[in-house]
């Protein structure tokens, strides 16, 4: 099963994850975690280039084709070999952010930039995406006070308002992939909701 958190600046899902894998683990599932951009030692480095606040100058198509390429890799190097060989893949960010940050954010053509992340993909489309919606205003504010602030987190208010409404479309065509959660709620109720709607896809396990 391959498990996607989504989610604007400031949703917390990093912080959700090391949790739903110990959930995951004590019911005996081989679980992985990973995160994009990155995950691989060449995606590592890309992060590096798309989220130098020195790179002001960077092109939003640059910028959507560097994602692609992290992407590309993470996909045949880590995600691929593991969903192979059974595992559960939590990825921190995927597809998705591509469409709601290059594509809404950035108002580049939805649909080139679609056919971009199919070519990056090879197709592989999560089970389950799981959005951690966020008021703008509360997320940035989170944010602010994250030690990682990078060159993403740098952008108009604008921006990340076309960004949410950006997840919040894919929801609703998507309603079979997607499970939101509102990211605003304390956090053990979030928690407990991410770990509901990834039990409720998974198949039963016996424990002996
Ligand atoms: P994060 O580690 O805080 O999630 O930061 C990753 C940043 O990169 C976040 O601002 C969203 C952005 N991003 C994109 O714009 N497009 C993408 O395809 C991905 C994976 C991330």
């Amino acid at each position: 099963m391959f498990i996607t958190l989504e989610g604007p600046e400031g949703s917390g899902k990093t912080s959700h994850i090391p949790p739903l894998m110990d959930y995951l683990r004590a019911q005996g599932r081989v679980v992985f975690a990973t995160r994009e951009p990155g995950g691989t030692s060449i995606g590592e480095q890309i992060r590096g280039v798309i989220h130098d606040l020195k790179n002001t100058e960077m092109h939003p198509r640059t910028e959507t084709l560097l994602y692609q390429a992290a992407r590309a890799q993470i996909v045949e190097q880590v995600i691929q070999p593991r969903l192979k060989a059974g595992e559960i893949v939590i990825c921190d960010r995927y597809a998705d952010s591509t469409i709601a940050y290059q594509g809404y954010g950035h108002q580049q053509n939805l649909d080139e930039v679609r056919a971009l992340v199919k070519y990056a993909t090879g197709g592989l489309v999560p089970d389950l995406t799981l959005l951690l919606d966020v008021d703008v205003e509360v997320g940035l504010k989170r944010k602010r006070n994250d030690a990682d602030w990078n060159r993403m987190d740098a952008q108009t208010i604008d921006f990340y308002h076309r960004v949410r409404a950006g997840y919040v479309e894919m929801l609703k065509h998507e309603p079979n992939r997607w499970h939101a959660v509102d990211a605003g709620a304390d956090w053990q109720s979030v928690q407990d909701e991410l770990r509901a709607a990834i039990s409720s896809r998974l198949p039963a396990v016996h424990l002996i």
